[in-house]
């Protein structure tokens, strides 16, 4: 098979490494990708926005397969435009892509297909979503519509905060993203990520994992991208998966079918699991970032297999295995992220650094005058697998510890509430 796969952070290279295992495949490219996935394929440039080019190029080096990692090509309907030019494509339709595109739309679908989530109201207008906000009182919490790379979230724990990030969404920081608001119920629990893949029908579990968000030790700071995340989540045992499956996944993937958008691509479910059960804190429809690290980590199977099956509708006849090891991944940033990262800083050791059981995969890295250099705010994600979460935690930071970076920082305390739950039994 012949493989594009869209996107250059850490997530497309462990996708990469993975696709690149598949007995099945005889050619990857990859655009943008970054060094890292230059190791596994051809890097191409291409105008990733400019949809008629991609699929030229597809035609032109007849491409079997269409792999999209990021969200922000997915809303703009690439997957849309590229079956339309007759190739296959992983990933969802641009109308299925609103999971992600807009909360108010996935939250509209809860309401009306009774998928358990936060209680919310929808605002067009700061007067209204003012005094929404102080009936409600704090904590609460605050959401641009749309699409805001991860910064139009505050979870506010007094009714100043909320009001500061209203006046924030409507006085423009977000852009057009803001220009609706979204604000919800606080709800109490232990986060987990839930990934399914999905052919438009079926919804076949892919994997859990928690990743921290926050930038400090001890989950304090601002929100990033993810520093760090381990599979599987504790939390996600069979039977909440099978309850998040009936009570989420299924009626998503019904609603999405109704509504004639449907599912096709990874769906991924951001859990809050409560006294209550699971509920939906959001969706996005793409592999997680540094999720996806960890999960292809532990995958068993041959991804391509997986992915083909998604695209053509074949998911009920599929199951997925995975290895019993557990997998974590540290994030290593560069200094100023999740504000304004510094470039150019030089990076060595990270080829000495992996090896048996370990993967550093590329994330915001560049080659400069043979260098490998730093060229965004996640850089590198050092991942290990192990017996257990402890064990993946050592062997990730020994591997962390022998690159040579003094301008990066990564999280030291990466998998902190399974290495205590580990160590409590
Ligand atoms: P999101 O971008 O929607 O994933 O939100 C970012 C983070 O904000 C989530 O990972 C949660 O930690 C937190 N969050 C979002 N919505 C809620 C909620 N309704 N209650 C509590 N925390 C939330
Ligand atoms: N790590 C969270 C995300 O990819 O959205």
């Amino acid at each position: 098979m012949r493989v594009l796969l869209i996107g250059s952070g850490g997530r497309e290279h462990a996708l990469a490494w993975k696709i690149a295992a598949s007995p099945l495949l005889t050619k990857l490219y990859a655009a943008p990708g970054n060094p890292g996935i230059g190791r596994e394929a051809e890097l191409v440039t291409l105008d990733i926005a400019d949809h008629a080019a991609v699929a030229r190029f597809c035609k032109e080096k007849k491409i079997d397969l269409v792999v999209v990692g990021p969200e922000g090509p997915l809303v703009a309907g690439i997957a849309d435009d590229l079956r339309a030019a007759g190739i296959r494509v992983f990933g969802p339709s641009r109308a299925a892509a609103r999971l992600e595109g807009s909360k108010g739309f996935t939250k509209d679908l809860c309401a009306k297909y009774d998928i358990p989530t936060a209680a919310y109201g929808r605002f067009g207008d700061l007067a209204s979503a003012r005094a929404y906000v102080e009936q409600m009182g704090a904590p609460i919490v605050i959401k641009a519509d749309g699409l805001a790379a991860g910064k139009g979230v505050t979870v506010a724990m007094t009714l100043a905060e909320a009001l500061a990030a209203l006046d924030a969404c409507f006085d423009g920081s977000f852009g057009q993203a803001g220009a609706e608001v979204v604000v919800e119920e606080f709800l109490v629990g232990e986060e987990a990520s839930f990934f399914c893949l999905c052919d438009g029908v079926t919804a076949l579990p892919f994997g859990t994992a928690q990743d921290h968000k926050r930038v400090g030790d001890g989950d304090v700071g601002p929100n990033t991208g993810g520093m760090g995340a381990y599979s599987p989540a504790p939390v996600m045992t069979p039977e909440m998966i099978d309850r998040t499956m009936r009570e989420i996944i299924e009626p998503t993937m019904r609603g999405m079918a109704e509504l004639g958008a449907p599912f096709c691509g990874v769906l991924f479910a951001g859990l809050m699991i409560t006294g209550e059960g699971p509920k939906l804190i959001e969706y996005n429809t793409r592999f997680g970032d540094p999720e996806c690290q960890v999960l292809m980590m532990r995958l068993k199977d041959d991804l391509l297999v997986l992915l083909n099956a998604s695209a053509d509708g074949q998911l009920a006849h599929t199951s997925v295995r995975w290895r019993d090891e557990a997998a974590l991944t540290v994030v290593m940033a560069s200094r100023g992220y999740p504000g304004t990262p510094e470039k150019g800083s030089v990076i060595r050791g990270v080829e000495d650094a992996a090896g048996d059981g370990v993967e550093i995969f590329h994330a915001g890295t560049a080659i400069n005058s043979g260098a490998l250099v730093a060229n965004g705010g996640r850089v590198l994600d050092v991942t290990a697998v192990g017996g257990t979460v402890g064990e993946a935690q050592r062997r990730a930071y020994a591997a962390l510890d022998r690159i040579d970076w003094p301008q990066g920082f990564c999280r030291r305390d990466i998998g902190w509430q399974a290495v205590a739950r580990e160590q409590a039994r």
